[in-house]
């Protein structure tokens, strides 16, 4: 609870105070009207902050507690627990770069980040801090939109005006330097530095037609009762979900109250009240998503490994595998359930290599020959996963033959995080097997998020220095960076059965 009310706290604070479009780290003697500059650069952010964290502590030590006012403020202690996101700087070059040539702009660099540096060091009472580096402006469309005949070496060999770039990363370096000096000036204050530089070349370098082609927004969780927009869709998925029933705790073993046939019934649930009150509703229909629309949606379907997990955990391998067909079952017998609602497309993922999760080998010692296959990944548990994945093909393949109007398609995730981890140093990250949040090893487990108390001392499970480099999150979840770099090898669908991009998975291939 603790680690979520933070979570809810810091998007609070992010959205209402730091997210601004155009804003700039350095006022600007530029208009909102002409150029699109923001009238709320950094430092008056940082006033809003100010008087934001005023407002609060003023009306939380006023309102009543019996009331239910005060569950509608943020909790003034909050705010030293917050994660303060910053992700801005990327206007101040756009500004500068439009106005002065490629030598003034670098000797203005050192300006934008001192003040950079100082709204850091007068948010009161703010304690961790994710800073963002800025993107590759020189690929942005806009900037390269009217681009005709450019001098040869103007463009790189992505299209990207590489002096904009350039300057870019010396402004990226001066940033990272002064975050630097902030850690030391700083005692109490945790930064991470994040290289979105990096993470954005890589999506521009991959794939980016297909990634850009989708255009979709971040579905909202069915789950969230607050701030959700289904107008694009709804994410049924929770942590630790099952194909099957599980006669296991949420609290101890981490396997959710929410399997795939009560996901089900939630969608089922959720069609039948958006029908209900659109049919209802006149004028505020246009926050509904439209009830023609669900069968003309993509159902996407990523489930099993945690039923392998729980295999693992309480049966031995032959038995398990004789599970295999009945979890393969309630997988096809939720697919026609979600048919008979009207799915016609699914988009259907296969199980990742278990056996190379981080979380599962980190405690291995002197393992037997053999136990581990090249890459140190435990082989039987990638062997029942392609069992598992064989069967789940075998299933797709026969739910084409039952459900005439669908169109499935099969992707093989399996062959795609393997060939991460097999590629790893070649795609830009460094070993598949570190672990990115929480501490590890040596006798140490503490969790993503978690504070627990090592021989006295208390640790805190933070977060790598740079997430963009390393493939596993948490020991068990892809980083945003691998996720990305899977998601670009799969959306072309060199991945997939039939064989087609996910722009086109809307369509029976016959
Ligand atoms: C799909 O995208 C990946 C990643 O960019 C690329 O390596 C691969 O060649 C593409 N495959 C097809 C069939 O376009
Ligand atoms: C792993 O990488 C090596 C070297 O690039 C390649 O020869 C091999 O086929 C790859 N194996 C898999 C399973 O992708």
């Amino acid at each position: 609870m603790e680690v979520l009310r933070v979570v809810v706290t810091s998007s609070l604070l992010v959205s209402s105070v730091l997210r601004v479009g155009g804003a700039t780290i350095r006022r600007q003697d530029e208009s909102w009207f002409k150029n699109g500059i923001s009238p709320f650069p950094l430092d008056i952010q940082v006033e809003q902050y100010v008087q934001f964290k005023e407002r609060t502590n003023y009306l939380y030590n006023k309102a009543d507690t019996e009331t239910s006012r005060r569950s509608n403020l943020p909790i003034p202690e909050d705010f030293s627990k917050a994660l303060y996101t910053i992700d801005i700087r990327q206007n101040d070059l756009v500004v500068a770069l439009r106005n002065m040539n490629d030598e003034q702009f670098r000797a203005e660099i050192p300006d934008i980040v001192n003040k950079f540096s100082v709204a850091v060091q007068i948010s009161p009472r703010a304690r961790a801090f994710w800073i963002h580096n800025t993107g590759p402006i020189g690929r942005l469309p806009l900037a390269t939109v009217n681009i005709q005949n450019p001098k040869p070496g103007y463009l790189n060999e992505h299209g990207c005006i590489k002096g904009w770039n350039a300057a870019t990363v010396e402004f990226n370096k001066q940033l990272k330097d002064a975050v630097t000096q902030l850690r030391a000036e700083l005692p109490q204050a945790a930064l991470t530095y994040v290289d979105m530089y990096t993470a954005k070349y890589r999506l521009i370098n991959a794939a980016k037609n297909q990634a850009e082609r989708l255009k979709l927004p971040y579905l909202s969780a069915y789950l969230d009762s607050v701030g959700t927009n289904f107008q694009q869709g709804a994410n049924f998925a929770t942590a630790g979900a099952t194909i099957r029933q599980q006669d296991e705790s949420w609290f101890k073993n981490g396997i959710s109250p929410f399997p795939l046939d009560i996901q089900v019934e939630q969608y089922v649930q959720f069609k039948a009240r958006t029908n209900y009150l659109y049919n209802k509703a006149n004028t505020q229909r246009s926050n509904l998503p439209i009830p023609e629309d669900f069968s003309k949606a993509l159902y996407t379907i990523d489930i099993g490994q945690n039923d392998l997990v729980v295999g693992f955990r309480i049966m031995n391998d032959e038995r398990f595998r004789a599970e295999i067909p009945d979890i393969v079952n309630k997988f096809s017998a939720a697919v026609q359930q979600l048919y008979q609602e009207g799915a016609r497309a699914f988009w259907i993922h296969n199980t990742g290599p278990i056996g190379c999760l981080p979380l599962a080998t980190v405690n291995i010692q002197n393992p037997k020959p053999g136990y581990l296959d090249e890459h140190g990944c435990i082989k039987g548990w990638n062997a029942a996963a392609v069992e598992f994945n064989k069967q789940l093909k075998d299933a797709v393949t026969q739910l084409r033959a039952d459900l005439p109007q669908a169109a499935l398609t099969y992707v093989d995730m399996y062959a795609a995080k393997y060939r991460l981890i097999n590629e790893t140093k070649n795609q830009g990250f460094l070993d598949p097997f570190n672990i990115c949040c929480g501490h590890y090893g040596n006798g140490v487990s503490v969790g993503c998020g978690i504070k627990a108390n090592i021989n006295g001392a208390e640790v805190f499970g933070g977060s790598c220095e740079d997430p963009s480099t390393v493939i596993s999150w948490d020991g068990v979840h892809y980083s945003e960076a691998a996720n990305f770099w899977i998601a670009n090898q799969i959306l072309n669908g060199s991945f997939s059965d039939p064989p087609n991009p996910i722009t086109q998975a809307y369509f029976k291939h016959v």
